[in-house]
């Protein structure tokens, strides 16, 4: 990171700083938000599944229409102000909600009771997921275009850009958790989702004023621009697709399909790790106990510290040429399939931890730590490096498209993390088990996540070759 970044590059990192404060601070309430007043803890689960599923399927329709029509800072601005009238709506929701139930979880009652708020809330849902739709893919392609296509300095411009992402996500549950509610007060939690909606506000404005000055490349010309605004020689909406770039699209779709895995085995510390940090780790320190919702921001911490250590890694690698003139440094697919292989370590490391622990024993804090630690340095090597490469191989007129294809993977994950979360056991039911697999202990269970990372990492790296076959000699 010795070169210095284009202005644009921070308007870029605050306003997405702004808009995952809001996405995350929102997130961090939203099921309690539920079982305190609306629904039973079950239907919570599944709302809360099909919505952060759903929030990373639009950006398929958001790509297609900036790169069509509205180019990316029109439809970042109308994604931001729906998001904010989402949030808003959530906060309307809980403005009207009415405490009704006599203990969190019987909710019942409570849905018809609150027939308005519940309204309110699935409206709000549905402006967040459509917003979001409009604005990830497009803030992401705008990253990538401030450079010249061959640029080295794209992924640590994406590493940076992630920084903000996580700065976000790390402030967020402690303020809006702040404003945590109950169900003798369920109301409380609308000061959350309006600073939630204030965030988001601030993420739109920072951009529109800011946008003309700082969003062009490094001679000046505007990037983000729809296709009818720009002069006629860069219109190339309807060419047909080389040779090549059908084989770039094949190859992002390729390692789509493998990321699927890190983020279904990844997105398990919203769901099952947090479970078992509340049930089955020794929350206390010096006689405190610590709140488990304050491991979620762990990840969040350990990813902004160890952004710099892992850029500056790649940066050490890249400098030491080897004898036929090609440096150490993996190129970006290694660098996903490295990230899958952090992701089973994390998880061996853990089931080590857990092995042989008699039902209701709780394990030292260290353990999650470590696997969260170790998770964080999978997912730098993972996620800006491939929102890079998608951005280095995609076809300019198709850019924001494949970065809603690439998104996509987020999604099926989401919705499979979920599936994977119920195979934890829970020692009340049967034994469980996947593909003829018995999981009877968490040690199992565990295991799950480091074989299914695992051999998808062992995949990606053997088939390596084919893939560098396929984009001759373009660098990625
Ligand atoms: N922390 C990332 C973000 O909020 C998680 C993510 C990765 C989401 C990839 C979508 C796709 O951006």
């Amino acid at each position: 990171m010795k070169q210095s970044h284009p202005k644009g590059l921070y308007l870029l990192f605050a306003t997405e700083m702004a808009e995952r404060f809001s996405y995350y601070g929102m997130r961090a309430l939203f099921t309690l938000y539920m079982v305190s007043a609306l629904f039973t803890t079950e239907d919570a689960f599944e709302i809360y599944g099909t919505y952060t599923g759903l929030v990373y399927l639009t950006p398929l329709i958001g790509g297609y229409i900036a790169d069509r029509y509205w180019g990316n800072r029109r439809s970042i601005i109308a994604g931001g102000l729906v998001m904010a009238l989402g949030q808003f709506l959530m906060f309307l929701s809980a403005c009207f909600v009415q405490n009704s139930i006599a203990s969190e979880g019987a909710a019942i009652d409570a849905t018809i009771n609150n027939h308005l708020s519940v309204m309110l809330m699935f409206t709000a849902l549905g402006c967040i997921i459509l917003g979001n739709g409009f604005f990830k893919p497009n803030i992401s392609t705008m990253v990538g275009d401030l450079y010249a296509p061959t640029d080295k300095r794209k992924d640590s411009a994406f590493t940076i850009f992630y920084m903000g992402i996580n700065i976000g996500a790390f402030i967020a549950p402690l303020v809006c958790g702040l404003f945590e509610g109950d169900f003798s007060n369920p109301s409380r939690f609308r000061w959350g989702f309006l600073i939630a909606c204030i965030a988001m506000v601030i993420s739109v404005i920072l951009f529109v004023l800011l946008k003309n000055k700082y969003l062009v490349t490094s001679d000046g010309e505007p990037i983000g621009l729809a296709q009818s605004d720009k002069p006629k020689f860069q219109q190339e909406q309807s060419k047909p697709l080389t040779r090549q770039e059908k084989y770039n699209i094949c190859v992002i779709f390729i390692v789509a399909l493998f990321v699927i895995f890190f983020w279904a085995s990844y997105e398990q510390a919203g769901v099952s790790l947090t479970y078992f940090v509340n049930q089955q780790t020794d929350r206390n320190i010096l006689g405190w106990e610590v709140p488990t919702s304050w491991f979620q921001c762990l990840p969040a911490i350990f990813c902004v510290a160890l952004a710099p250590v892992m850029a500056g890694l790649w940066e050490f690698l890249g400098r030491r040429k080897l004898k036929n003139g090609k440096t150490l440094e993996p190129t970006s697919i290694q660098k996903q399939a490295l990230g899958l292989a952090f992701l089973a370590i994390g998880y061996l490391v853990i089931a080590i931890g857990v092995d042989d622990i008699a039902p209701g024993t709780k394990v030292s804090m260290m353990w999650i730590t470590s696997l969260y630690f170790i998770h964080e340095l999978g997912e730098l090597s993972l996620s800006p490096i491939g929102l890079s490469m998608v951005n280095r191989l995609s076809p300019k007129r198709f850019a924001s498209l494949i970065m809603g294809v690439w998104f996509m993977s987020t999604a099926i994950s989401n919705f499979l993390a979920g599936h994977l979360a119920t195979l934890y056991p829970d020692g009340a039911s049967e034994v469980k088990s996947i593909l003829g697999f018995q999981i009877s202990t968490i040690h199992d269970f565990f295991l799950v996540f480091v074989v299914m990372s695992g051999i998808a990492s062992i995949l990606l790296f053997a088939i390596c070759p084919i893939m560098k076959k396929m984009l001759g000699n373009q660098e990625v």
